[in-house]
């Protein structure tokens, strides 16, 4: 492996290596205010709840549970509101409890939310009509808005970033723990527009069916009082670790055992533009022990992967590293199988994740940026076939989503056309699905869960046949 990985790390080594990706910000005072001010603020999440969380995924490393991520690909400033954090995580949790019924396996549930700002761009600067400014890069280092005021990075933007995820955990938790997620609601999850949809259906005969069994479960003594995971549920918060001035501001030593977390979400991921092993995303984050997610996209070759997972997760740790593949519907087929198989023949313990969003974007007629429920849907089709065939486990899914009733990714059973996507098209970067497309995909997920629980259960008697 040489020497990546194997120096002294600290939360501010990160500082001497390469790094892409990033603001240039014109007046460092500023910006060394802001970080100082940053590490002052209070812990967003704490090292019990990331460890929670690695005990959770290393349970779907090995099959026995699945890891449902979603929200926005950006949240931003203006789009902040109530209504809107209660509609995307009651969308996961409709979404879940689809998952959990049919592939009778435990969700674990993780937003891309309280804190997913900062992003990486295809180029630096953008030009419009002969003008050229830098590139957009979250709200969190700069503003939407095509004017030189709006597009220079600024420091404060990343203090008003906190606050806002502090502000969204802090309605999210109580969503979590405050009865809002408990499964005798389960009828009531249903947002307004999807229960008009062709879904509406489905989705009552699954809740009828719940309450069935909790009014049974409750005869036999097992309510909310005696199972708490009834009247609650565990909800995690994620974030790209691309602006490591904010993160390391949020890298704290925990008092229990001394090891170093990010208190910024519970989950961290490199993306698929900042994986270079020697860059400073990966220096960061191999030092922090949150649990870590990594995109693959298809340019990752099998040498590399297991490079990065050597430095990523060097104790083999279960739960510790989710590969999140995003190869795209086309390329799923060729890109993942090669992965899964030497991954498998290492003996690395990972969570194989598919984001089947960011393979598949392209310009619609109507030039906007869209992703087309089809091929969405055949990514992942393409992502559980692999697994059966590589005898690995498909551990979970990644999903640029939203609770509100857009119109940015074309298709599914509402039939979103071309045409129709400058209608209600307001995402800060890429195309998002709405509830009713995350709900029907997430019926379709089921489907292959089912059938994998099918086929785990009929092979020992296959075999035995065999014999
Ligand atoms: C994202 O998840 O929003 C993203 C930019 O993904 P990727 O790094 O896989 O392109
Ligand atoms: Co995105």
């Amino acid at each position: 492996m040489g020497k990546i990985g194997k120096e002294t790390w600290a939360p501010d080594s990160w500082r001497a290596k390469p790094i892409l990706q990033q603001p240039v910000y014109r007046d460092q005072t500023a910006l060394k205010s802001v970080e100082t001010a940053l590490a002052k603020q209070p812990p967003l999440v704490f090292a019990g709840e990331a460890r929670n969380l690695l005990e959770s995924l290393g349970k779907a490393s090995k099959g026995e549970a699945f890891v449902l991520q979603g929200g926005d690909c950006a949240e931003s400033f203006a789009e902040f509101s109530a209504n809107k954090i209660r509609d995307t995580f009651q969308v996961i949790l409709q979404m879940s409890v689809v998952l959990t019924y049919a592939g009778s396996v435990p969700v674990i549930k993780v937003g891309r939310m309280a804190g997913q700002f900062a992003k990486p761009r295809s180029s630096d600067t953008e030009t419009q009509g002969g003008v050229t400014l830098p590139c957009y890069r979250g709200d969190n280092i700069n503003g939407l808005d095509f004017t030189p005021e709006a597009r220079e990075p600024d420091p404060q933007r990343m203090m008003m970033a906190y606050h806002q995820a502090a502000a969204t955990l802090n309605l999210l938790r109580a969503f979590a723990h405050g009865g809002y997620a408990d499964l005798h609601r389960v009828h009531g999850w249903n947002l307004g527009f999807v229960a008009d949809s062709p879904l509406k259906e489905r989705y009552e005969d699954m809740a009828n069916r719940i309450e069935e069994a909790l009014s049974f479960m409750a005869a036999c003594g097992v309510t909310g009082e005696t199972v708490p995971s009834i009247r609650e549920t565990s909800f995690y918060t994620s974030h790209e670790a691309l602006l490591l001035p904010y993160e390391q501001a949020m890298t704290r030593t925990d008092s229990l055992t001394g090891d170093w977390y990010d208190t910024s979400a519970h989950l961290l991921w490199i993306g698929a533009r900042t994986h270079q092993e020697d860059h400073a995303q990966v220096e960061f984050l191999r030092g922090i022990k949150n649990p870590l997610g990594l995109k693959c996209s298809p340019d990752i070759g099998a040498d590399q992967l297991l490079r990065l997972i050597d430095i990523l997760n060097p104790d083999n740790i279960p739960g510790r590293l989710t590969l999140i593949a995003r190869m795209g519907h086309d390329k799923v087929e060729k890109s993942l199988p090669p992965l899964l198989r030497a991954v498998k023949k290492e003996g690395r313990s990972v969570v194989w994740s598919c984001d089947p969003m960011h393979g598949n974007t392209v310009k619609s007629s109507s030039g906007y940026k869209t992703r087309r429920f089809d091929n969405i849907l055949g990514e992942m089709k393409g992502f559980f076939a692999a697994h059966r065939t590589e005898g690995t486990h498909p551990g979970g899914v990644h999903f640029e989503m939203t609770g509100q009733n857009v119109t940015e990714c074309v298709g599914g059973s509402q039939e979103i056309g071309d045409e129709d996507l400058s209608s209600r098209y307001h995402t800060a970067c890429d195309p998002r699905l709405n509830a009713s497309q995350s709900l029907e995909l997430a019926f379709l997920i089921a489907d292959e869960l089912k059938a994998l629980r099918k086929n785990s259960k009929s092979q020992p008697v296959a075999a035995a046949a065999a014999e």
